[in-house]
Parts: C-alpha cells; sequence; structure tokens
C-alpha cells in the first residue's frame, strides 16, 4: 500500500510532502519520511511511527529544497523500523527512492547484487530494487531514466517508484505499474501522488500514469513515456473534488464523519438515476449495455472486505429480482483458482478505492477469458473503474477513514438500482414491485437521517459491553452479509473477536461459544424471516447470552427478549441492509473510541490494499 508524494517547483517542497503525507496515511502509518534535494545534496530523513513522529524528528532540519519525495509506509517486507522507512539511498548515496508495491523477484535480484558486493542497509525489496537501478546505470554508463526501464524490464511484482537524483537537481522520475500514481499540474510546478488528496488544493488538472508508463517530471515539463522509450501525449483530467470533503469538517474522526454524510451521499449517489414519480433508473453503464447485463448466463461479483459484503447482499437482490444466477467471490481466492468464466457471463466488481491489487488482478484475469466486467467504483479514474468495461460510481466522495462505511452504503445503493433496472428489462419484477422500491430507496436518506438523530443510544450500549472479549452478530436472509459487516467493522476497529454468521446456522457450532459473557447481535428487523430470527435469539437467550438487537420500530417480540436494542424505520426487506448497517457502524465507533483505538488508522491495516 505506501502513500507517495512528490513535488518539483518553485514552492518548499518540505511543507507540501508533509501536508500530502498526512492526508495519505489512511494507506499505511508504520513509517514515513522525505528525501530534499538541494544544490546536488540530498538530506534523507525517516523516522518509524506516524506522520507526526517525522514532524517532530523534522525540526531543526535543513528543510529549504524545491525538490522532494516522501512516503509514508504500510511494511510488507521488513518490520516497520527506521531503518525500512523510505526513501532508501541507493549505495553510492546518490539516488534515493521511495516505493509503494512488491518487488516479487527481489530476493533473485539481492542474491546477485550481493555476488557483486552490495551491502544492504534494511530488509525492504525497494532497496534491493534501488541498487540494481543503480548497478544497471553503472555498468551500462547509462542515465537514470534509461537504466530505470532497463530494471524494470526485469522486475516482476507491483510498484510506483518515485526517484530522485543528485545530478538532476529539477527532476523526479516516477514510473508504476499496479499501484497508482496522479500527476497534478500546476503553473512551473508539478506535483505526484498516489492519489488526487495531496494534490486537490494546489491544481484541478491531474494525469493518471498508467501501468508501464515511465514519467519524467520536472518543473515546467512533464514528459511520459512507455517501456519501449516511445513518447505518450498525457491526457489532462479535470479533478470533481473539493478540498472539503478530505477534511475532518468538526467531527473527532473521518469515520464519524463518513457515518454522518450517508444521508447525503446516499441522496448523490441517486440523484440525476432515480426517479420514482417518473418511475425510471437512468445510469448510463447501465443503459449502454442493457443487453448484455440482462442477457447473461451468469453475474460473477468480484470483491475483497467490506465491498464483498457488498456483493453477497447484491447476490441476495439479483437473484431475487433478475433471476440471473450469482456467485460471489472473494478477489483474491478467484485470480489463484482456474476459475470457468464464460463470454455470455457478467464480472461485476466492487470496490471502494478501485486499487485493490488483488480485485484488480483478478479482473485482469477474467478479463483475459472474455467476460464482460461492470465496476461499481468509488474513487473516480481509479485503476478498477479503468479496467471496466462499464460501471457505475457510488459517488459517495473521498473515504477516508480505513473501515469503510459510506462507501459500503452507497455499494448497495448503486447494486439495488442495477438490479431494478435489469428486472424491468427482463421483465421479472411486478409493475408494483418495482414502483414501490424506488420510492423505498428515494426514503433511503431520511431514513438514515432518523437513525443518526439516536446515536447517542449506540454510545450508551457500546459503554456497557466494551470489555467483552468476543462478539456474535447473527442475520438471516438479506441481513446476514449486514451481520459478517457488522463483525468486520467491529474486529477492525476495537480489536474485539467478533464473528458473523447466518443466525440459524448458529446452532451448527457458534452456540457453544455461547454464556453470561458473549454479547450476541442480532440483526433482526420485520422481513420474511422474522418469526425464524426470534426463535434463534431465544435459543440464545436460554442459553444466557446478552442480546443486542437491531429491529423495526414498533416490534414488541423482540424488545422482550433483548438486554438492548436499537430500532429502525421500518423498511422493504430488499431494502433494509442499507439502513441496518449504520447502527452497527455506529456500535463499533464507539466500542472503538471507548477502548482509544486510533479508529481512523487501526493497528496493521491500511485503506488502500495494493499488495497481495
Ligand atoms: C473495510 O472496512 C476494510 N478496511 C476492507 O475490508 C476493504 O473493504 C477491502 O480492503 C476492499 O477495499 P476496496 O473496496 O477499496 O477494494
Ligand atoms: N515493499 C515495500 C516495503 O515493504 C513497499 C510496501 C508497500 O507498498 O506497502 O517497504
Amino acid at each position: 500500500m505506501c502513500g507517495i508524494v512528490g513535488y518539483t517547483g518553485t514552492r518548499q517542497a518540505y511543507p507540501v510532502i508533509l501536508k500530502g503525507l498526512k492526508r495519505l496515511e489512511y494507506r499505511g502509518y508504520d513509517s514515513s519520511g522525505v528525501a530534499l534535494l538541494k544544490d546536488g545534496k540530498l538530506n534523507v530523513y525517516k523516522k518509524k511511527g506516524k506522520v507526526a513522529d517525522l514532524e517532530e524528528t523534522m525540526i531543526g532540519k535543513v528543510l529549504d529544497a524545491h525538490v522532494g519525495i516522501g512516503h509514508t509506509r504500510w511494511a510488507t517486507h521488513g518490520e516497520p523500523s527506521d531503518r525500512n522507512a523510505h526513501p532508501h539511498s541507493s549505495a553510492s548515496g546518490k539516488l534515493a527512492m521511495i516505493h509503494n508495491g512488491i518487488i516479487e523477484n527481489y530476493a533473485l535480484i539481492k542474491q546477485e547484487l550481493l555476488n557483486k558486493g552490495y551491502t544492504f542497509t534494511s530488509d525492504t525489496d525497494t532497496e534491493v530494487l534501488l541498487n540494481f537501478i543503480e548497478d544497471i546505470q553503472k555498468n551500462n554508463n547509462s542515465t537514470l531514466e534509461e537504466a530505470l526501464r532497463i530494471a524494470l524490464k526485469r522486475v516482476s511484482g507491483a510498484y510506483c517508484i518515485l526517484l530522485i537524483e543528485q545530478d538532476n537537481p529539477d527532476t523526479i522520475i516516477a514510473a508504476r505499474k499496479g499501484s497508482p500514481l496522479v500527476i497534478g499540474i500546476g503553473k512551473g510546478e508539478h506535483f505526484l501522488a498516489s492519489d488526487a488528496s495531496p494534490i486537490i488544493e494546489y491544481t484541478k488538472e491531474v494525469v493518471y500514469v498508467n501501468d508501464y508508463e515511465l514519467a519524467i517530471v520536472k518543473p515546467d515539463e512533464l514528459i511520459l513515456k512507455n517501456l519501449g522509450n516511445e513518447k505518450i501525449t498525457p491526457y489532462i483530467t479535470k479533478l470533481d473534488m473539493e478540498l472539503a470533503a478530505i477534511e475532518k469538517g468538526g467531527y473527532d474522526h473521518f469515520m464519524l464523519k463518513e457515518i454522518f454524510e450517508q444521508p447525503s451521499t446516499i441522496f448523490d449517489c441517486l440523484r440525476g438515476r432515480l426517479d420514482a414519480k417518473e418511475g425510471t433508473i437512468r445510469m448510463s453503464g447501465i443503459d449502454h449495455n442493457i443487453d448484455q447485463l440482462m442477457n447473461a448466463n451468469r453475474i460473477m461479483i468480484l470483491a475483497c472486505g467490506t465491498s464483498w459484503h457488498a456483493g453477497l447482499a447484491a447476490e441476495y437482490i439479483i437473484e431475487e429480482l433478475c433471476r440471473i444466477p450469482v456467485e460471489v467471490e472473494y478477489a483474491s481466492e478467484f485470480r489463484y483458482r482456474n476459475p470457468i468464466v464464460n463470454k455470455g457471463d457478467v464480472i461485476i466488481a466492487i470496490s471502494q478505492s478501485g486499487e485493490t491489487a488483488d480485485t484488480l488482478v483478478a479482473l485482469e484475469k477474467a478479463k483475459e477469458n472474455g467476460a464482460f466486467i461492470f465496476g461499481v467504483v468509488n474513487a473516480v479514474g481509479s485503476s478498477i473503474a479503468r479496467i471496466s468495461n462499464a460501471g457505475a460510481y457510488t459517488h459517495a466522495g473521498p473515504e477516508i477513514g480505513v473501515a469503510s462505511t459510506k462507501a459500503f452504503t452507497g455499494q448497495l445503493a448503486v447494486l439495488m438500482m442495477m438490479a431494478l433496472s435489469i428486472a424491468k428489462h427482463k421483465g421479472t419484477v411486478s409493475h408494483e414491485r418495482y414502483h414501490s422500491l424506488l420510492l423505498e430507496l428515494e426514503e433511503v436518506p431520511e431514513k438514515i437521517n432518523a437513525i443518526l438523530k439516536n446515536a447517542s443510544a449506540l454510545k450508551v450500549i457500546a459503554e456497557k459491553y466494551k470489555g467483552a472479549s468476543d462478539f456474535l452478530f447473527l442475520g438471516r436472509g438479506y441481513n446476514f452479509p449486514i451481520a459478517l459487516e457488522g463483525a468486520l467493522k467491529l474486529k477492525e476497529i476495537s480489536y474485539i473477536h467478533a464473528e458473523g454468521y447466518p443466525a440459524a446456522e448458529m446452532k451448527h457450532g457458534p452456540i457453544a461459544l455461547v454464556d453470561e459473557n458473549l454479547p450476541v447481535v442480532f440483526i433482526a428487523t420485520k422481513d420474511a424471516y422474522h418469526e425464524k430470527i426470534v426463535s434463534n435469539m431465544q435459543e440464545i437467550k436460554a442459553r444466557k447470552g446478552k442480546i443486542i438487537s437491531i429491529i423495526t420500530e414498533g416490534d414488541t417480540t423482540s424488545t422482550e427478549l433483548s438486554n438492548d436494542y436499537f430500532a429502525i424505520p421500518p423498511a422493504d426487506e430488499l431494502i433494509a441492509p442499507i439502513l441496518t448497517v449504520i447502527p452497527l457502524q455506529l456500535l463499533s465507533y464507539y466500542v472503538g473510541t471507548a477502548k482509544g483505538v486510533d479508529v481512523d488508522k487501526p493497528r496493521n491495516l491500511a485503506k488502500s490494499v495494493t499488495v497481495e
């Protein structure tokens, strides 16, 4: 993962880089560092821990420079430590490099370099690649750019790298394959970063660098080339993002801000697309490909983590409304199996970041087999959005908190509209049901608002159960994926062990865990399975488990069985998951903060998982 930033221009580079690193910290926070280049002198500073730790150590250092690169790390090769922190310096000390990704054949290259007498100061794959580049440069007496091209032809894996060179005072050389890189174009200056957030306040004109491209970046010049040394015309895009969207805006954490943004993010997601009065859904990605979608022999959904949970919910919804068989697969499994993908299959890729390596590579594999890819992506212009044949953005805006919240409900809303659209064209949904679901979807922002008004009730519940060492989350049917999501959220930001299960499956094993110390969260809103789930609550109560339930307003049966409950407004069972997840997001947020966890940056995680 890692976040990378580079600057070349007339401003002081360090403040631009530092601010950028803080914005990219969601991508990793094991260590951070900067390399600053001034008058042929390279100064490299790095520190284990968060960017704030680096900032402290920089007091009193030589910071005057107009060219520099910076990195915030999510360790893959070598423990989080000062010496493994980036930037790395080459053996001669003339080059400094930062890297996001994994060089898979680094061991082989390292051995070759060791045989030549090289020594290494870190355990990283990055330092190996850097010295490999320098070795080629020395042996061939070539420029850094040529050496880099030769080196990249030999490496396998994923990378986005930024390189600076002592003898090349205003130039940053960048290359990418599999890890993202955006270049911001200013007046007499350029900004480089893993995503647009460090760039947005300086310029809205950006170039998204593609795989196997090299960028030679000077204050007044941006040259893009492929690995064959042919020039490529940079394609300039305008950023559609405001600075306020990536700032906390008065909330204690990004996660809380993002939970509370959901009425407006869902509204934005539906706006201009869904018109309940007219009974229409207009989504160009779907409308232009409706034949392909409605005639699919099968739909396969590929995603990871929370996005996979949205996929599971979509399986239930699409099969119900469209009568098309759906399979949901972890992208990381799909890519290493020998999956059967046929020409008439449609793949739906779901991703917040659009950069998840497992999903991206799985899609490349599916594409090779001739599948049609429909992307449900949040980050505009991201790699998954670009590899897709068609798609629909979730329009949730930048999601910074590591735990996904508003992107998830956006995914559910888009997938719901997609299912309704296909079902209408196929004739697999009745006129009445179609119209009532449209109306219900339109009411979602308002219902989320009503839930958020009672957020403090969840804080009280969180206080009561924060000491538990395990949690069980149970749901049936459309709410089963929400049970999985509730458990994942709690694990991520409170470090409490939690498991999600289909409520009925609980008696086939997990029930053995139930005693008076185990909180069991039931997602038990009024739906076709309600009586069944009430029986499951009885089974837990009989074994003295503590029941916390998410129920529909007015449901007195469940309140009697529950130690604690939270009621949500009534909703159709297909729409309910977009609502039932909100109290679970809040519950985990309040448990996490009560336990003192840095919920925006929980340990060991990173927002955008761009490594395998
Ligand atoms: C969500 O809370 C997680 N941090 C994680 O599971 C995430 O959903 C997963 O890594 C997939 O990310 P993506 O949606 O950006 O592809
Ligand atoms: N492989 C490099 C390291 O371990 C970069 C890691 C990353 O991109 O997350 O330092």
